[in-house]
């Protein structure tokens, strides 16, 4: 039996590490309680895409922003961020150790949209070459070291017709296969690396089945280790299981030997978004999915945000950002993290052209090498910029104001450090929604379904004083 979180232990500013992640076969698993870890995640881009590369830093760049937003999502239940675009001059380390201190894991594209640095979908074989290894290799040395990484993306729908999936396919696979190389001979552990697909349902299937099987009798380095797919097919109230061809999805991964999660979703008609798919996801029609991210953080042009992020810094929450939370907070813990054993045990088929139902989709299984000097990237490792490290919070406390939809400030806002374990809805509580019907707590409350198998917290035995308590004190 796990002890109960001690409410007192968050008090304690110190490094804490989150037990890492792993794969087995169709569940991410906690590589330590051996709990399933289902994704309660959302992406993770401030500024949107076109802030990559114009110098205002990357969205693991500014301490305040992370630690606003960290306690933010802490509360709401989240355990994961996806971030697409990561400057790896720039250092993460007090950003990535907020998350890690508050149970949030990061999934990380290797990307970006920069020329150079990313496969160009219409000219693959062009865009493959040891520049950009040496790119995507710099992100991996960044945040390897960091037990909070949950894995990389090597690509993004860089499949998206027929056309795009006579030559990519086999790109995508080489691609994996130097990121692994690369993680296995300069990182201390396998780190998940998969792709992220969108959701053409004319090619889905394939790019599954493609990325999925087993090439050859030995470990299979170009295999995907998990399967994203960027879907806003269940739009509202007026959709369900069947509308949305969520069954399908089910029938489609059924058997899939790699976890498969909605790497975005949330489809923003109508608006407020109502989110009815959460506890559709996460219910037990769908534990063959391995959760999924919300299509994103923060209000962007393309209208999707929780979140409005003000010049100033200060936040102003959205309606969907409550509605988001309410429907977190119903979900089932326990199903979440229940390992169903027949998934686990399940045996890759082996790559054939059998596996691919759409004519013109590649079943080329021969991956091209990888080019001229990149293996010597692949052994040398990349030593500039050095890794990330997990490094000691000093400051727990919100300082920029973040507001109510209904104007009225957030008070004691805070994170509640010294996580060893995924966070999840209901572990920490007491933030209360628009209404203010739950404000007026003095001291941090806890939902039994928290209690039952919350997090440990790192660091525990520290004095206890009323006053400490009322330390932690989140409400309105
Ligand atoms: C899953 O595998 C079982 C056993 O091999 C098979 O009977 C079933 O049809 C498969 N399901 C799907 C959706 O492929
Ligand atoms: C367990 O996994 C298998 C294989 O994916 C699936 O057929 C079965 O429905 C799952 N059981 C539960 C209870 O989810």
């Amino acid at each position: 039996m796990r002890s109960l979180f001690s409410a007192l232990g968050f008090l304690a500013a110190t490094a804490s590490a989150l037990n890492t992640i792993e794969v087995n076969n169709q569940e991410f698993i906690d590589s330590k309680t051996g709990d399933r870890f289902m994704i309660i995640g959302v992406d993770y881009q401030p500024g949107g895409q076109d802030a990559y590369g114009t110098g205002a830093g990357d969205p693991l760049s500014n301490p305040k922003a992370c630690l606003r937003d960290a306690a933010l999502m802490q509360d709401m239940g989240i355990n994961t961020i996806r971030i697409y675009n990561l400057d790896s001059s720039l250092n993460h380390d007090e950003c990535v150790s907020i998350f890690n201190s508050v149970g949030i894991y990061m999934i990380i594209d290797v990307n970006s949209p920069l020329s150079g640095e990313s496969i160009d979908r219409s000219d693959p074989s062009s865009s493959y070459h040891k520049g950009y290894l040496n790119h995507i290799f710099t992100v991996v040395e960044a945040f390897k070291d960091y037990p909070n990484t949950l894995g990389f993306f090597a690509g993004n729908e860089i499949i998206n017709d027929i056309g795009t999936a006579k030559e990519n396919p086999q790109y995508i696979r080489a691609v994996q296969r130097d990121l692994k190389n690369y993680i296995k001979n300069n990182a201390n552990r396998a780190i998940p690396v998969g792709y992220s697909a969108a959701d053409v349902r004319e090619v889905l299937e394939d790019t599954w089945a493609y990325l999925q099987c087993q090439i050859g009798s030995g470990v299979d380095m170009s295999r995907s280790d998990f399967f994203g797919l960027n879907s806003y097919s269940w739009c509202g109230d007026a959709s369900s299981f069947t509308i949305s061809e969520y069954d399908k999805l089910v029938l489609m991964f059924g058997n899939s030997t790699i976890p498969v999660f909605f790497s975005e979703y949330g489809c923003n008609d109508p608006q407020p978004r109502l989110f009815d798919e959460v506890p559709t996801l996460y219910g037990p029609q769908m534990t063959v999915m391995s959760g999924g991210l919300v299509y994103e953080w923060s209000q962007e042009p393309s209208d999707y945000g929780l979140v409005q992020i003000n010049d100033d810094g200060s936040i102003k929450l959205l309606a969907d950002f409550n509605v988001l939370r309410d429907q977190y907070n119903s979900l089932d813990i326990n199903l979440i993290r229940s390992e169903n054993t027949t998934a686990t045990s399940l045996t890759p088929p082996d790559c054939d052209s059998s596996l691919i139902t759409e004519d013109g989709f590649s079943t080329n299984f021969n991956i091209p090498d990888t080019p001229p000097g990149g293996d010597e990237l692949i052994n040398n490792g990349i030593r500039n910029p050095p890794s990330g490290s997990i490094v000691e919070i000093t400051e727990t406390a919100v300082q920029v104001a973040v507001v109510q939809t209904d104007g009225s400030r957030v008070k004691n806002l805070q994170i509640r450090p010294g996580a060893t374990e995924a966070n999840f809805p209901g572990a920490v509580s007491g933030f209360a929604t628009a209404s203010g019907s739950g404000g007026g707590a003095s001291a941090t409350s806890r939902s039994s379904k928290g209690a039952a198998a919350a997090p440990t917290a790192a660091v525990i035995g520290n004095a206890v004083t009323a006053a400490a308590l009322g330390a932690v004190a989140f409400a309105l």
